[in-house]
């Protein structure tokens, strides 16, 4: 496996994604009852946007340093995830660019309550190790070196029964649509109620298609689309991503909305487009 988010690390895909995940743990602890947290491909929890990587890659340009400068008027889950980012970055002067980038599991950690518990798979031991350090301090983490599809089968349905599972691999394989199904059909069998989010790039329109098909019929209930585009659809290079979400919880569709918008108008102001959708909407 050559992937590493490194190069990625805070890019439009990541604060699309990021942010979304905050909505739907900001919605799970609306109930005091705790939640769990899996996180099958979680990388290395912190990313330095001055590595030689970052840098190379130069993707964090837009992605969080164009949202940080107008952050004071986000809404409240992208709020959330800056404020995740300045936890980071300790001592940042008030007009700088963050240096510090928190992976998804930083950013749930963040929104953890005492009670609430993390579950986090990474395969690339560096990666895993790095990680372990980040969270060597947080009792409600813990981090398993193995394959994230099979943790899930491994460890879902968690005792709490309340939870959301992001599968967020790097897609390097064209197999890695039917892997991500395959392990929700089996995680939605034992866990009905558990609410998944299965992050995707929109690189190949028939393999999204397929997807979508594929996701249709697994007979789920509640399938909510989600899809941000920094650049015209016609345009080449990586700039447009989905996320498709299992059992929502209830009222998570307007503040989805309007954070979509907003990160359309900040990233992409001129070519950027963003869509949500239900591909199955069943009332209760
Ligand atoms: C897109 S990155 C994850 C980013 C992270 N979720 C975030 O938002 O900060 C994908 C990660 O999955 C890891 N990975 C790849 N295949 C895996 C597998 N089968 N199980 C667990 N981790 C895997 C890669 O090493 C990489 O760190």
């Amino acid at each position: 496996m050559n992937y590493r988010h490194q190069f990625h690390a805070g890019n439009f895909a990541d604060i699309f994604k990021h942010s979304v995940l905050v909505i739907l743990l900001d919605a799970l602890s609306r109930k005091s009852a705790p939640w769990c947290y899996f996180d099958s491909h979680a990388g290395a929890g912190l990313y330095n946007l001055q590595s030689d990587e970052s840098r190379r890659g130069g993707e964090a340009a837009g992605g969080i340093c164009r949202l940080w400068p107008v952050r004071a008027a986000a809404p409240a889950p992208v709020a959330a995830l800056c404020a995740a980012v300045a936890a980071v970055n300790p001592g940042l002067d008030h007009g700088a660019l963050p240096r510090f980038y928190p992976g998804s599991p930083l950013v749930a950690a963040a929104m953890a309550r005492a009670s609430d518990r993390l579950v986090l798979a990474e395969l690339q031991p560096e990666e895993a190790q790095l990680l372990r350090t980040h969270l060597r301090r947080d009792a409600r983490a813990a981090v398993h070196l193995r394959d994230g599809y099979e943790m899930l089968k491994a460890l879902t349905p968690p005792a709490e029964r309340r939870g959301l599972v992001l599968i967020d691999p790097p897609f390097e394989s064209p197999t890695e649509f039917a892997h991500m199904l395959q392990a929700l059909r089996v995680m939605h069998g034992r866990w009905p109620e558990g609410v998944c989010a299965l992050w995707y790039p929109l690189k190949d329109p028939p393999a999204v298609q397929r997807f979508e098909r594929e996701l249709l019929r697994l007979k789920l209930r509640r399938v909510l689309l989600a899809e941000l585009r920094v650049a015209a659809p016609a345009a080449p290079g990586f700039n447009a991503c989905g996320m498709a979400l299992i059992n929502p919880p209830w009222q998570c569709e307007h503040a989805i909305e309007t954070t979509l918008g907003f990160l359309r108008d900040t990233l992409a102001p001129q070519a950027g487009s963003h869509r949500l959708r239900w591909l199955a909407s069943a009332q209760a």
